[in-house]
């Protein structure tokens, strides 16, 4: 995925106005962005039914619950090489459709092994889609409208996990098997969505299909001059080409390829997704004693804030740019993490309050604080800088790293969420994830360098540069010595 490819600053907030095709390419970022979300955000919901039906201890809930990024982690990592071979439009095609047969799988399991086998499938679909759908729409939409893409696909997110938490708000939590079989239906509109959708025309160029692409051009480009962006489109498949995998792991490219790990793995172990998945168990533990309470705090101070926060932070990123979005949102996310810390050893220290207590709501609103940090900061800024800092001769296969690492963490961080909970209590555990706030400001503040209104070239040759200086002074260290 790219963001605003070689367009100047000035021209950035013209937008002309959407043709149908672009409107329909907007609807499938839209709703594979949905698919992930309501997948990330159902299990908050059905956690408690599944426990009381089928009897699982925390470790096996915790399968239940993380096993879906495990699979999205195969599928991230599989969906490259798919999207090239059979095409982009077929990976999401096959996506949706393993999406729904995984989630009728959930459904209807008898127990816990073909519940995990589905949880595994669902996952699979998801990662697929993370890399295909993104990949799809960048390649889809014109230059001066990808970030406005990438912005699209995290709002996407943020509504799929709102409408899972609404769904569950709706149901009781007997219904678990309707939370998550609903989930199927986004599956079937993703179909239904990509259906009347051509390939795109980098795929189709990739596999000699001159006139598909031209035709694929036409619709999607309407006011461009194909012929150009055709000639434009082979210089860049044949740099594509000579990348090798040495050069992805090679020194220049070093740090930019740090710096997309780091960002993807700081995103999830500063607690996002222990807070997405486990959410009504917090606000239980918190005095929201029964379960309406519960997925109601859930729905509205989580999945609507998180909508809503992103939408603002869509229209601001590339005004106020990236570094101070992420820092200032670290601290929000960081001192909020404290105060819950700090609400939970009071609640520790109060065994007996009944009914919602301060701390309670002290808790709530301290979410409510890290959620809107988040949702400005490291939700929407780390996707675009991950699609932003990779040269392009090897940005796909970096993109899809760090996806995979992306991934990696929110597994580990849900498996090990209740478990660290139960060994060192609640208070402890959300101190661990103010600890990684830190560590990723100083980080951050340190490594990262500002992207915004830059060219994907400039921020190239940035890093060429300061690797071409550290060489520079190494020989001129060495040099001294001798
Ligand atoms: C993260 C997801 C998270 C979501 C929450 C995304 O940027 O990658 O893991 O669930 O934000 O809004």
């Amino acid at each position: 995925m790219a963001t605003e490819e070689n367009t100047p600053p000035q021209e950035k907030r013209e937008f002309p106005p959407l043709n149908k095709w672009l409107w329909m390419v907007a609807g499938v970022i839209g709703v594979a962005g949905i698919l992930f979300g309501y997948d990330q955000g159902v299990i908050a919901g059905a956690l408690k039914g599944i426990q009381n039906d089928l009897h699982v201890s925390d470790t096996v809930l915790s399968v239940i619950t993380s096993w879906v990024t495990l699979g999205a982690l195969v599928g991230a990592l599989v969906a490259g090489t798919m999207a090239d071979r059979f095409g982009r439009k077929s990976a999401l095609l096959f996506a949706g459709a393993l999406f729904a047969v995984g989630a009728v799988v959930e459904g209807v399991a008898p127990g816990t092994v073909v519940l995990v086998i589905g949880r595994l499938t669902v996952g699979f679909a998801v990662g697929v889609a993370s890399v295909a759908a993104p990949l799809y729409a960048a390649e889809m939409a014109p230059a001066r409208l990808r970030g406005r893409y990438v912005s699209g696909y995290q709002l996407g997110i943020t509504f799929g996990i709102f409408i899972a938490y609404l769904v569950a708000q709706l149901l009781d939590a007997a219904d678990w098997r309707w939370m998550l079989g609903l989930s199927g239906i986004v599956g079937v509109l993703l179909i239904i969505a990509i259906v009347p959708l051509p390939d795109t025309p980098r795929w189709f160029v990739k596999r000699g299909r001159h006139d598909d692409a031209v035709k694929a051009l036409a619709k999607v480009d309407d006011t461009g001059d194909p012929a150009a962006t055709l000639e434009h489109l082979e210089e860049d498949i044949k740099a594509d080409a000579q990348a090798s995998w040495g050069e992805v792991f090679s020194a220049r490219w070093r740090a930019p390829l740090m710096i997309g790990i780091g960002l993807a793995v700081f995103q999830q172990i500063t607690g996002i997704n222990a807070i997405i998945y486990y959410a009504n168990n917090i606000f239980e533990a918190a005095g929201f004693h029964s379960f309406e309470s519960q997925t109601e705090a859930t729905t509205w101070a989580i999945g609507a804030v998180n909508v809503v926060a992103t939408l603002i932070a869509v229209k601001y990123v590339d005004r106020v740019g990236r570094k101070p979005l992420l820092l200032t949102g670290l601290v929000g996310m960081g001192v909020s993490l404290l105060v819950v810390g700090f609400a939970f050893q009071d609640i520790a220290d109060n065994p007996d309050a009944t009914g919602t207590t301060t701390a309670g709501i002290v808790t709530l609103i301290a979410l409510i604080v890290y959620i809107t940090s988040f949702a400005f900061s490291l939700g929407p800024v780390v996707w675009t800088m991950i699609n932003e800092i990779y040269p392009r001769q090897v940005r796909g296969r970096m993109v899809s790293i760090a996806t995979a690492f992306n991934w990696f963490a929110a597994f580990v961080v849900a498996q090990l969420f209740l478990d660290v909970t139960n060994a060192i209590g609640e208070s402890g555990t959300f101190w661990i994830f103010a600890g990684f706030c830190l560590l990723a400001f100083l980080w951050i503040w340190r490594y990262v360098p500002e992207t915004k209104d830059r060219t994907l070239e400039e921020i190239q040759a940035m890093f060429s540069k300061r690797f071409d200086d550290s060489e520079q002074e190494k020989k001129d260290a060495a040099g001294g010595a001798s």
